[in-house]
């Protein structure tokens, strides 16, 4: 089993990235039996398919690389590194590009909704970001990707990639990554619209929980929250209709680790001037002692730094024969 997962480094860490993503890399980390390993990675060459502030950039690097490392990610265990660092990560992408479709990059929902109306305007990084992925991941021969819902297009792109360079050039060379999507967190929705992703790039900050949100926000927040007027029924089938009741039950489930079933049995009739402060004491309870860890690693940032050095020279042994191969494969070694 090998596991590879990545983030891209702008904003903070949300409670919709620790929920749909992180938590399971820690959770497969901790269950790695011998021969199995897992390499998670800062996607800064994804993050300057927009427009980027270069200083910001190399800040929030280090800040994200701290935060999963506070979240549970163990540098000794994991290979934990920035994805420029790796050279054979844009040098793979560049020769899936020969492989990937216009017709298929042309269907990624993510490209119709950052480029909107203006695709012409839009970089041509943004459009081959899904190629840039698929490397990301055929690089390491994954297995294994931990991922929200939102990218599970990605991984399909990636595993159609990997089929057709595989049959191209007659070699069984990548293996088809199976995405592994958290089934009590696929899609954490923003506090403010239940039908919206909670993401960095709301321009609302209430609309998500940040893992650098002291409590007395993080209780704010959840106060605000949209809700309904209504009361907390008894089974899921009564929050049908209700995505931000939904969202607000999957959240308190996912924190508590609780089936929603069991959530729903516990608080059935409260309204949520009732469930909405329990909810709090519990989103307090799970992000407190990860923000006092985030806070102390970022005390020492050439120290995170340092770490994401020494896991991008293992990444690049790692991924050096894959890359090789693929060169040989396409006559690129003479
Ligand atoms: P990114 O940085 O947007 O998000 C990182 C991870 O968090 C998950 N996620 C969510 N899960 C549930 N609910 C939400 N509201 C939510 N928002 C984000 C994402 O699904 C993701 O797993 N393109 C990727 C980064 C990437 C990558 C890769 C991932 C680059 N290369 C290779 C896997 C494999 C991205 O922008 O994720």
């Amino acid at each position: 089993m090998r596991v590879v997962s990545g983030i891209q480094p702008t904003g903070n860490l949300h409670l919709g990235n620790y929920l749909g993503a992180i938590r399971q890399w820690v959770a497969l980390q901790d269950s790695m039996a011998a021969g199995d390993d897992c390499l998670f990675f800062l996607a800064d060459l994804h993050a300057v398919t927009v427009a980027i502030d270069p200083a910001e950039l190399a800040r929030n690097t280090i800040k994200m690389a701290a935060a999963l490392v506070a979240s549970g990610i163990d540098p000794d265990r994991s290979t934990l590194f920035n994805q420029a660092r790796v050279p054979a990560h844009a040098e793979l992408q560049w020769l899936l590009a020969g492989t990937a479709r216009m017709g298929w990059l042309n269907r990624m929902t993510q490209w119709k909704d950052k480029a909107g109306k203006n695709r012409e305007g839009a970089s041509v990084g943004l459009f081959t970001y899904p190629v840039l992925q698929a490397a990301d991941v055929l690089a390491y021969r994954a297995t294994h990707v931990p991922v929200g819902d939102d990218q599970k297009q990605h991984l399909e792109l990636a595993r159609d990639i990997a089929t057709k360079f595989n049959a191209d050039f007659d070699i069984d060379l990548f293996t088809l990554p199976e995405p592994f999507i958290s089934p009590a967190a696929p899609r954490i929705m923003s506090l403010r619209d239940g039908t919206a992703k909670m993401s960095k790039s709301d321009p609302s900050d209430a609309s998500r929980i940040n893992l650098v949100d002291g409590d007395d926000a993080i209780a704010q927040k959840l106060r605000k929250a949209k809700s309904d007027a209504g009361e907390l029924p008894d089974s899921a089938g009564g929050l049908a209709d209700r995505p931000e009741a939904r969202n607000l039950v999957t959240i308190y489930a996912a924190l508590a680790n609780e089936p929603v079933a069991t959530v729903l049995a516990r608080h059935a009739g409260q309204g949520f001037g009732t469930f909405k402060p329990a909810l709090a004491d519990l989103a307090i309870a799970t992000l407190g002692p990860i923000r006092a860890r985030l806070t102390r690693l970022l005390d020492d940032r050439g120290a995170v730094a340092t770490v994401l050095e020494k896991g991008a020279a293992k990444a690049r042994a790692t991924a050096a024969p894959t890359l090789l191969a693929a060169q040989r494969a396409m006559g690129l070694q003479v």
